[in-house]
């Protein structure tokens, strides 16, 4: 047992190495690109920026800096917004006269063909909550990521010793029966005229993490997050393949890089 456990994480940690890999290969061929176009092109985008500096203090920020930011960046950002938007329409199938709400509240707001845009994210109180409900029960980091103590810490009477590892349960805490009524269960409603959100203020919703470290990409996956679900929500009706009913779905969940869904959600989109 012990040696196919071994075996296993060897195995994974081989394929995690080559994905990296090729990533990296990706973001070096971009970037050779970028420099051998830089003498025709005028972009000033946020490569350009990472290269100027490289020029500029090339002992202390290398090419391989900046393609280790890009990897980090890019792994965080991906799989966190589109694990949460298959989170919420899982969600919505599994309760259709919710799902009917959020379209009535799009039609009411954006007319029957209207195109979402940002500025319509903050007439959308329900699709508002429905964001904060899926974020409160599917946070794609559960754990956020490790943080360690610089020092002794005093918290609620226990001390926290210098470098402790400290995880926090995030996952645990939008679950917490002393916080949430009937805290198992989707009810975007509670969120309705309460002013509570997910940007580090509220210390019972924490999925973005909160202080210092909070995530650096918050307000782009805030607005990717509303903007995607709401034009699905939009644009087209929903309904599960294969005939499945919403309470035989699959909600149980699977720990990656991120909280996914362990059965992928099928969803057949119906033009409206
Ligand atoms: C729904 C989407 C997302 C969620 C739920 C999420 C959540 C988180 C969490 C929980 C952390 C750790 C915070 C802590 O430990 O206190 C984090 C860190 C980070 N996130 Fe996100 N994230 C999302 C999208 C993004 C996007 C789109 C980007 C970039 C474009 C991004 C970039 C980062 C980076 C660079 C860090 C590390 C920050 C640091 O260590 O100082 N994230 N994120």
């Amino acid at each position: 047992m012990g040696w196919w456990l071994s075996e296993k994480c060897t195995l994974k940690a081989l394929s995690m190495s080559s994905i990296f890999g090729k990533l990296i290969d990706i973001f070096n061929g971009i970037i050779n690109q970028r420099i051998q176009s830089k003498a025709s092109s005028a972009s000033n985008d946020v490569l350009d920026a990472f290269l100027n500096l490289t020029k500029e203090n090339n002992q202390e920020w290398s090419c391989s800096d900046v393609i280790h930011v890009l990897v980090d960046v890019f792994v965080a950002g991906t799989d966190a917004t589109s694990d949460t938007i298959e989170w919420a329409m899982a969600e919505l199938l599994q309760n259709p006269e919710t799902m009917v709400k959020a379209q009535r509240e799009l039609q009411e707001v954006l007319g029957k063909d209207g195109i979402v845009q940002e500025s319509d994210i903050s007439k959308l109180p329900y699709l508002q909550a429905i964001v904060k409900e899926t974020f409160r029960l599917h946070p794609p980091a559960p754990l956020l990521v490790p943080h360690k103590a610089e020092t002794d810490v005093e918290i609620c009477g226990s001390t926290v010793p210098k470098n402790s590892q400290v995880l926090i349960n995030a996952w645990a805490i939008g679950r917490d029966p002393s916080t949430w009524s009937n805290p198992n269960a989707f009810v975007p409603e509670r969120f309705l005229g309460r002013d509570i959100d997910v940007k580090g203020r509220d210390f019972e919703l924490i999925p973005f993490g909160a202080g210092r470290r909070i995530c650096l990409g918050l307000i782009l996956a805030h607005r990717m997050v509303h903007l995607i679900l709401a034009s699905l929500l939009h644009s087209y009706a929903w309904k599960l393949d294969d005939g499945m009913k919403p309470e035989d779905m699959d909600m149980n969940e699977k720990l990656g890089f991120t909280l996914q869904k362990a059965q992928p959600l099928r969803a057949i989109p119906i033009k409206v």
